[in-house]
């Protein structure tokens, strides 16, 4: 099975965004973990390597589809973030951003009539939901936190505790 030059071309860039995602939550972690703010930092540590993973599972279906994976310098990631929300709005931002990447990623799947990235993609699609919704919702419970970050930690502590 091939894909399409065009699609190789986007599915590498996506691998980049990725990747680039995985550093840009990084940094975020580090900040987080610089305020003493140890459970945002791992809900932060999580999250880079769900976009390690994301950027793994593309790069596995290019090869799988016999295309070339190419991969790119990543741009060092933004770590001066004016605040703790600035930070999560950045992050909300990012998945908004990331959701329409995947989008046209489907719009040229369709385009092309390549079913097969466009099944893969679908995942993707599902993925996108859940992470705005939960950047959303911690975007949320930050503005309302405030100044008081003991709050917002403490949410974030309760959300990250073992159910059960
Ligand atoms: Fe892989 Fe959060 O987008």
């Amino acid at each position: 099975m091939h894909i399409s030059k065009a699609m190789n071309a986007k599915l590498c860039e996506q691998i980049s965004n990725e990747f680039g995602a995985s550093q840009a939550y990084l940094a975020m972690a580090c900040m987080f973990d610089g305020l003493a703010l140890k459970g945002l930092a791992k809900l932060f540590r999580k999250q880079t390597d769900e976009e390690r993973e994301h950027a793994l599972k593309i790069l596995d279906y290019v090869l799988e589809v016999g295309g070339d994976v190419k991969l790119a310098a990543l741009p060092a990631p933004k770590s001066d973030f004016s605040s703790v929300k600035a930070a999560i709005d950045a992050a909300h931002k990012h998945e908004l951003r990331v959701t329409q990447q995947i989008h046209d990623l489907v719009a040229l799947a369709d385009k092309e009539k390549d079913y097969a990235s466009r099944s893969f993609l679908q995942w993707f699609v599902d993925e996108q939901v859940e992470e705005v919704s939960s950047m959303e919702h911690l975007l949320r419970i930050a503005e309302m936190a405030g100044v008081n970050l003991l709050q917002l930690e403490s949410y974030v502590r309760h959300m990250l505790a073992p159910k059960g």
